[in-house]
């Protein structure tokens, strides 16, 4: 296994969980969020704020199609990365593609205390369900694997992916 992509909803992990994938499976870990930031020099935050959403989709696709050319890597990707279905289609072409999943409140609880911008319009709550509900089919249509962090330790969810991993990779392999 040596590439592998992270997909799911803000504050399901991907972040944490993929970088501690990247260390069992002895890979380099990549977060597309973090390398927008550090090519546009701005906060994602302040992209959405200054150019606007499509911008920000815009750079994540750019950088989406540039992972697909690495090896060795562990790409963990923005909640809202699955919305375009060119990115879909990109992510699902390399794959594994792994899907990471939690209940509305576990979300909201992870979500509160950091800017993101897609929950700052009304009710975090409410755009929380709103969105989840829109973007959960998107989630399963390219989910090699999907994996609950819903009150589980990092460790647990990592031993989870290996195993569902492996299995995968044999049924592939027949
Ligand atoms: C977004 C999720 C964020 C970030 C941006 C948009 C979304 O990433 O890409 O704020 O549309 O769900 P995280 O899932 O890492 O929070």
């Amino acid at each position: 296994m040596t590439w592998v992509a992270l997909a799911g909803f803000m504050g399901t992990g991907k972040s944490r969980i993929g970088w501690e994938l990247s260390r069992r499976l002895s890979l380099t870990f990549i977060d597309t969020d973090r390398v927008i930031e550090r090519v546009s020099c701005m906060r994602v935050a302040d992209i959405f704020e200054v150019y606007g959403e499509q911008v920000f989709r815009d750079y994540e696709t750019e950088v989406v199609r540039r992972c697909l050319r690495l090896d060795e890597v562990v790409v963990s990707t923005g909640g809202g990365t699955v919305v375009r279905g060119e990115n879909r289609a990109l992510l699902a072409s390399r794959g594994p593609v792994v899907v990471l999943e939690a209940g509305p409140d576990t979300i909201y609880k992870r979500t509160r205390r950091t800017k993101r911008p897609m929950l700052e319009i009304g009710d975090p709550r409410e755009r929380i369900t709103k969105l989840l509900g829109e973007r959960t089919p998107l989630y399963h249509d390219i989910a090699t694997i999907r994996v609950s962090t819903d009150g589980r330790n990092s460790s647990d969810v990592v031993e989870e992916i290996v195993q569902k991993l492996w299995e995968w990779a044999g049924r592939e392999a027949i």
